[in-house]
């Protein structure tokens, strides 16, 4: 069963655009950003955590993403992101999901390749596009008030990135190069992009490579990095704030509502608006 994400990842690789995977758990996200691909027509995954995931339940997570697919008339992808067990993958497949991400970062290499290639075999056979990940990504998606320190032992080391994807043979590996989950203070982002050239070097375009933590990062190092090879990016903290205080500013200026959508409208429109310039940034018309 052959998966449409594969293809445009593969015309983002020959054109230079990323993908961006907008993470949701609640129906605001999901109409910020249906209103700002309405307008864009660019393709995108949506995302969901484990905690995300588990909130939602599996079966309306998937049932959602078809229902957004038909009002769109766009492809739309499902991944279950920063999966932590082959049972929970397992059974976001079973679902549905067009995608996983086994994240075995905090394992030895060589038991983060026995669970990342037991996923591969098991989606391969359904047509579940696989991602993996080497090195550490640090932080959560929040906002973090101390400043973002990266370990350079904790990055992605380009050396053992090949035998990563032969042994495991994911279609598409998430890397630390300086990125980290949440929202940062000013100036903590320097992604090392020598260290993403090198190890784009070593995997050619056989492997998608993945920028997670795609809120906060500034838009020039952004630009580089897909200049650089990166193809997919994840974004939710942006998104998570957005909802946050559109939600606040509702309850601000009528303090007695209890209609939700009276309240929810502010947080759409802000969500809209991080999806339109996120979708922009990374596809820069060259779709
Ligand atoms: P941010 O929360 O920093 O946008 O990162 C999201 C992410 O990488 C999800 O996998």
């Amino acid at each position: 069963m052959k998966n449409q994400l594969l293809d445009i990842l593969k015309k983002a690789q020959k054109k230079g655009f990323a993908i961006p995977q907008f993470n949701f758990c609640t129906i605001a996200q999901l109409k910020g950003i249906i209103r700002a691909a309405k307008r864009l027509r660019y393709p995108f995954i949506l995302g969901t955590s484990e905690g995300e995931s588990r909130y939602l339940g599996f079966n309306l997570a998937v049932e959602i993403k078809r229902v957004v697919e038909r009002e769109l008339g766009l492809k739309v992808f499902l991944n279950l992101d920063h999966g932590r067990s082959f049972e929970y993958l397992k059974r976001a497949i079973d679902a549905g999901y067009q995608m996983v991400h086994f994240d075995g970062s905090e394992l030895k290499i060589e038991k983060n390749i026995a669970i990342t290639r037991k996923v591969v075999a098991y989606g391969k056979k359904r047509g579940v596009v696989v991602e993996g990940e080497l090195g550490y990504i640090p932080g959560s998606s929040k906002i973090h008030k101390e400043t973002l320190k990266i370990k350079p032992e904790n990055m992605t080391k380009p050396e053992q990135v090949r035998r990563f994807i032969k042994e495991t043979g994911v279609d598409a590996l998430a890397i630390a190069i300086g990125n980290a989950h949440g929202i940062f203070p000013k100036g903590s982002f320097n992604l090392d992009l020598k260290r993403l050239s090198m190890i784009k070097r070593e995997v050619g375009e056989r492997v998608f490579l993945v920028l997670h933590g795609g809120s906060g990062i500034p838009s020039k190092q952004i630009k580089e990095a897909i200049k650089r090879g990166i193809v997919k990016i994840n974004v939710n903290t942006e998104i998570r704030q957005a909802w946050r205080s559109g939600i606040e500013r509702g309850f601000d200026t009528n303090p007695g509502e209890i209609t939700p959508y009276k309240v929810m409208s502010g947080a759409v429109e802000k969500i809209e608006k991080v999806v339109e310039k996120k979708m922009k940034l990374f596809y820069s018309n060259k779709y």
